[in-house]
């Protein structure tokens, strides 16, 4: 049997941060780069895991069950064993990863593995589920295997994108919509160079906090709160503070919808830097390497706003950039970064990308 290729792409946020998992609204899209995935089925029980710049093998037996180990391979094996516990008949398989995604810089490598995993073994192993239940069973994995309590916005945004469109996610409706992106404006991504890693420990924490936000104002999720609602209730200031950041972003969502349909450049980047702002404030989900670049990037003449994109605790920033300045621009933010921090940044052009769904998921 000839080798079956897989490729799942990472995902830009562009608003909406950590609204997910509070039952709120994502602006996102999928990206031009993300994780290759290249296996065969074996004749026997046996999982063979490679991965490009990592040495060594991974090997696993369906036989012996499937259990976490602490290492990258968790991503592909929680994968398996949820497929297998949805009624996949999972057998042995050797599987080799490649990226050309940078890992921790926030654009969701982790997803990436886990959707190109998720459509490697349905053509190895075929299994009726739909686009959306198999997002939610890669977000399983990671909740329940790798042990990050992710919402649902990466794994949909690596499924459902679309070549220059913004996904709209409801994550309580469980809707995806797909917005034209404005042809004038670019995005570019510059990646601060400080790692960003959600098995820190923070995500959960700011997770819980939300939850208990929620708790103490009686609703099921932060998303069936208003900003004057918020303003009058009694919460202990941090949880008042992490609350306000969702609330907010929700808001901000919303509005930008309408700006993103008029192709308004500057009023909805005007809602990203209020985005980072309020990272910076309310949610201390940022770094003082993001803080640098969002101010740097967002005082260029050509650039409509910019803010953190993704879980925070470091890595790359977005901005909503003038299509035809986007190369200065980059240069520009660069130069200033590294003499102002001393850091060395990456940029480059983001483009809104075809999902696997489009690229190679057929259930
Ligand atoms: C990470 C998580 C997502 C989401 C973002 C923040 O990327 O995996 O589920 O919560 O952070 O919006």
């Amino acid at each position: 049997m000839s080798d079956i290729h897989a490729f799942a792409p990472g995902r830009v946020e562009l608003l909406g941060n950590h609204t997910d998992y509070n039952g709120g609204v994502v602006l996102s899209a999928a990206i031009q780069m993300g994780i290759h995935a290249t296996g065969r089925r074996r004749n026997d029980e046996k999982i063979r895991l490679t991965s490009e710049g990592i040495e060594g093998v991974i090997e696993a037996s369906r036989k012996a069950g499937l259990l976490p180990r602490g290492g990258w391979e968790d991503y592909p094996l929680g994968v398996a064993e949820m497929l297998a516990r949805a009624g996949a008949g999972i057998g042995g398989f050797e599987a080799h990863f490649s990226a050309d995604l940078p890992p921790g810089a926030g654009l969701s490598s982790s997803a990436a593995l886990e959707v190109a995993t998720a459509v490697l073994l349905t053509k190895l192993f075929p299994l009726e589920i739909s686009p959306l239940d198999l997002a939610k069973l890669c977000r399983r994995a990671e909740n329940e295997f790798v042990g990050v309590s992710c919402g649902l916005l990466d794994q949909v945004s690596s499924i459902f994108g679309k070549k220059d469109h913004v996904i709209h996610l409801d994550c309580r409706a469980e809707t995806v919509a797909l917005i034209p992106f404005p042809s004038d404006l670019g995005l570019l991504i510059v990646h601060s160079g400080v790692k960003h890693a959600l098995t820190g420990g923070e995500y959960n924490e700011r997770r819980d906090q939300c939850f208990e936000a929620a708790k103490r104002m009686r609703v099921p999720a932060l998303r069936d709160v208003t900003s004057t609602e918020l303003a009058a209730a009694d919460l202990p200031p941090l949880v008042k503070k992490r609350a306000a950041h969702i609330v907010g972003e929700n808001e901000r969502v919303f509005q930008a919808l309408d700006f993103l349909r008029a192709g308004n450049g500057d009023a909805f980047g005007r809602l990203m830097t209020a985005s980072h702002q309020s990272s910076m404030e309310n949610f201390q989900n940022s770094t003082p390497e993001l803080d640098a670049l969002v101010a740097i990037a967002t005082r260029q003449k050509g650039c409509h706003g910019a803010r953190l994109t993704g879980g925070g605790f470091g890595g790359a920033i977005v901005a909503l950039v003038d299509l035809s300045q986007i190369e200065n621009l980059s240069e520009k933010i660069l130069a200033d970064y590294l003499s102002l921090t001393g850091h060395t940044g990456k940029a480059f052009r983001c483009l809104a990308s075809d999902g696997a769904l489009a690229n190679s998921l057929s259930v």
